[in-house]
């Protein structure tokens, strides 16, 4: 008897949940939702990106799925994701603040702040520091030249061998970054460094991984000592090195003589007062964490796509090494400006960061009020999830949408174009804030290497392997390059 009622009891349970969780009317079309899991069972937690593009050839280019019981949209294509991010950006431009990113970084920053005037101020604080600090001048050109011999020096170290480029690149872009917000930059050995990028790889992957989704989808869960609880002592150990910086500059800075991102905070801060804005010591902390990671593993992953491809494309190697001894005959060093009069480089350079995808998912947006897209609504408080590899791949825009071929960028005349589906920084009013300094590291970094050295993918390295690792990033895995002089300039 006991048993019976139980058993009715537990479906009426069932059904409860099912009804409760069912899709909004008009809301996108997605898979049937399960109590508890909602779509979960769907994805494969470890890389969900094949899911993403099955579930597209089902239910179209706008679909939505529930992580547990919180409904997502995940957005494919560009007419889809223009008028999600452009046409309507405003109803599109907000953030989540209930996933495990928000709790570990406390809600503090720019990345995920929401979309109001804690975000607005500092973002605009963040592009003009930035512009101040040389960035579209030539002392951000002349920063990352600087840096670029740095990684010349390891390069150098290795002839005759081979090597694993990872940690060289990562710590390049970490430097170049570095050195603008707090105007440091460290050994490639410096054991302190290491320790802050490996955080940063580390909570790259965990921030999109399956224990987020665990996280996010069952709060009951947020307590207990599971693997997510990692992300938390990374960014911990990020805090107390952000943390300490802000307190030298505190006792060295002379005020209004910025040397660096963190004095012009720190002045921001002062000229503020009390003036109830949303500048704080803390959001500092947080906001230098947020671009030195949004710095580092971004463009240092691009660069490792870009290597791997060059090996294993010799002929676009070569290519991108005849226009660069042309253009830059009788130079000391590439500028940015003369990316004008190398469109097969600049193809090349675009063409890598098309099927590098480094960003698959962007960062998640969040619909600011109700709204619509593409004939259906979408509540206020909606996770959308742009599918960047639906734009970055999709066919009717690429002549080659899904094989590494410079010519995508390239007219008839020979001529670089870029079509409108090249968005691997995003668009819209939350466009990378970091787009004008990732562009010129990758192309001083690809011409002033290239230009010294060929890049082998060795005899016994087998077939490469082009799947990327999953995570908020995605990185090419590990490899190793011989890297051979070039005599021919
Ligand atoms: C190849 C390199 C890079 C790629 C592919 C990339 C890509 C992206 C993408 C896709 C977004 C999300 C945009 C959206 O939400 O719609 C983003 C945001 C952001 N990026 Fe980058 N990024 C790169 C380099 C950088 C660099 C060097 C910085 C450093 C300053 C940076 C700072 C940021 C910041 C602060 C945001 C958040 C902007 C906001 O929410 O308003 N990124 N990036």
């Amino acid at each position: 008897m006991f048993v019976s009622v139980l058993l009715v009891l537990l479906c009426v349970l069932f059904i409860f949940l099912q009804l409760r969780s069912g899709r909004p009317k008009n809301f996108p079309p997605g898979p049937p939702i399960l109590p508890v899991v909602g779509n979960l069972l769907e994805l494969n937690l470890e890389n969900p990106l094949k899911d993403f593009e099955r579930l597209r050839t089902t239910y179209g280019d706008v679909y939505s799925l529930f992580i547990g019981r919180k409904a997502a949209v995940v957005i494919n294509g560009l007419e889809t994701v223009k008028e999600a991010i452009m046409t309507k950006a405003a109803d599109f431009a907000g953030r989540p603040q209930d996933l495990l990113v928000n709790d570990v970084t406390q809600r503090k920053g720019v990345i995920l702040a929401d979309y109001g005037s804690s975000w607005r101020e500092h973002r605009r604080f963040a592009l003009m520091t930035l512009r101040n600090f040389g960035l579209g001048k030539k002392s951000m050109e002349n920063r990352i030249l600087d840096e670029i011999q740095y990684t010349i020096k390891t390069l150098e170290k290795s002839i005759g061998s081979t090597l694993c480029p990872r940690v060289m690149f990562h710590n390049a872009a970490s430097n170049i970054i570095c050195q603008v917000l707090f105007g440091a930059r460290y050994e490639y050995d410096d054991q302190r460094i290491k320790v802050i990028v490996q955080c940063f790889t580390e909570n790259a992957k965990i921030a999109n991984g399956p224990w987020a989704m665990v996280y996010d989808s069952i709060p009951g869960v947020r307590h207990l000592p599971l693997p997510f609880g990692k992300a938390f002592e990374n960014y911990k150990t990020c805090q107390d090195f952000a943390f300490r910086l802000v307190n030298e500059h505190k006792k060295t800075r002379v005020p209004n003589e910025p040397r660096d991102f963190l004095d012009c905070y720190l002045d921001e801060l002062e000229k503020r007062g009390d003036d109830g804005s949303s500048f704080s010591e803390e959001q500092l902390t947080n906001y230098i964490l947020d671009l030195h990671f949004a710095g580092t593993d971004t463009t240092s992953n691009t660069l490792l796509t870009a290597f791997l491809y060059l090996m294993n494309y010799p002929h676009v190697q070569e290519r991108c090494q005849q226009e660069i001894d042309q253009e830059l005959q009788g130079k000391d060093q590439a500028t940015y400006d003369d990316r004008q009069n190398m469109p097969y480089v600049q193809a090349v350079i675009h063409e890598v960061q098309r099927v590098a995808n480094t960003v698959p998912l962007s960062v998640f947006h969040c619909t600011t009020k109700d709204t619509e897209l593409m004939g259906y609504s979408i509540p206020k408080g909606t996770m959308i999830i742009q599918n960047m590899a639906s734009v970055l791949r999709e066919e009717g825009q690429w002549k080659f949408p899904h094989e590494f071929n410079p010519e995508n960028f390239l007219n008839e005349e020979g001529e670089f174009v870029k079509p409108e589906a090249f968005m691997p920084f995003s668009a819209g009013p939350r466009v990378c804030l970091g787009e004008s300094l990732a562009r010129m590291e990758l192309f001083l970094i690809l011409v002033t290497l290239l230009r010294k050295y060929k890049f082998i993918w060795p005899e016994d390295a087998g077939e490469p392997d082009y799947t990327p690792v999953y995570g908020v990033t995605l990185t090419p895995k590990a490899y190793r390059m011989k890297v051979q002089p070039r005599t021919s300039n």
